[in-house]
C-alpha cells in the first residue's frame, strides 16, 4: 500500500486520540498527537509564570524549546528539552492553557513548522484541530470525528485519573463546552472541518467501527 498522510480532527473527546492511534498502528504508520505539542508549550508557560496572552514570553519559551515523539511499547513518549512530560501534560488544568496558549499565533507558527517537519516522511495519521485546515491541507484522506456533547462528556469523564475523582460529569461537560467553544470560536486556525473532509459522527459508533470505516476509505483510496 502506497504510503499516505491522514489527518483526524475534532472536538475532545470525540475518540480522536484512540482512533488515531488504532489506525496508525492497522497501517503501521506513525502516530502524532498535535494537541500534547501545544499541551507541552502550556506546561511550561505553567511552569514558568507566564500569562497564556503573554506573546513576548511564549516566544522566549517555544524559542527554546525541542519535542520529540519517540514510541515505546506504552504508547508514544513526548520529550521536552530531553524530560519527558507524556504524563504531566493529561491534567485539566493544562487541558485549558493548552487551549489558551494555542489562540497565540507565536505559539501557532512555532508548533506549524515543528507539525510539518515531522510529517515530511508521509507514512503518518496526524490528530488535532486544524490538521486538514491549515498544517496539511494537501493531505490524502481528512477525517473529521464529531460526537454529542453529552457522550465526549461521559468518555473525558471516564477517562480522568483517580485523583481527579472529586470532578462531577457537569463540571467535566462544561470544561469540554468552553474549551470547544474557545477552540472553534478563535480567529487562528479555528476548530472545523476541512471542506474536503470525511465527517464521522462517533456518538453511536464504538472505537472499531469507527476504525473499520477509515480503513474502508483508505483502501478506496489506495485501489
Ligand atoms: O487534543 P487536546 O485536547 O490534547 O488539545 C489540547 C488543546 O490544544 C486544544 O484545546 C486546542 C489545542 N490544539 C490546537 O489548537 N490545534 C491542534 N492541532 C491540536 C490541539
Amino acid at each position: 500500500m502506497k504510503g499516505l498522510l491522514i489527518t483526524i480532527d475534532g472536538p475532545s473527546g470525540s475518540g480522536k486520540s484512540t482512533v488515531s492511534r488504532r489506525l496508525a498502528e492497522r497501517l503501521d504508520y506513525t502516530y502524532v498527537d498535535t494537541g500534547a505539542l501545544y499541551r507541552a508549550v502550556a506546561l511550561f508557560a505553567l511552569s514558568e509564570g507566564c500569562a497564556p496572552d503573554d506573546d513576548s514570553r511564549l516566544a522566549e519559551i517555544c524559542k527554546h524549546l525541542v519535542l520529540r515523539f519517540e514510541n515505546s511499547s506504552k504508547g508514544p513518549i513526548l520529550y521536552a528539552n530531553g524530560d519527558d512530560i507524556t504524563e504531566r501534560i493529561r491534567t485539566p488544568e493544562i487541558s485549558m492553557a493548552a487551549s489558551a496558549v494555542s489562540a497565540r499565533s507565536v505559539v501557532r507558527e512555532y508548533l506549524l513548522n515543528v507539525q510539518r517537519e515531522m510529517g515530511k516522511g508521509g507514512r503518518a495519521v496526524f490528530e488535532g484541530r486544524d490538521m486538514g485546515t491549515v498544517v496539511f491541507p494537501e493531505a490524502d484522506i481528512k477525517f473529521y470525528l464529531d460526537a454529542d456533547l453529552e457522550t465526549r462528556a461521559l468518555r473525558r469523564y471516564k477517562e480522568l485519573a483517580p485523583d481527579h475523582a472529586a470532578t462531577s460529569l457537569d463540571e467535566v461537560g462544561e470544561a469540554m463546552k468552553k474549551r470547544d467553544g474557545d477552540d472553534s470560536s478563535r480567529a487562528l486556525a479555528p476548530l472545523k472541518p476541512a471542506h474536503d473532509a470525511i465527517i464521522i459522527d462517533s456518538t453511536l459508533l464504538g472505537i472499531d467501527q469507527v476504525v473499520e470505516t477509515m480503513l474502508g476509505h483508505v483502501r478506496v483510496h489506495t485501489k
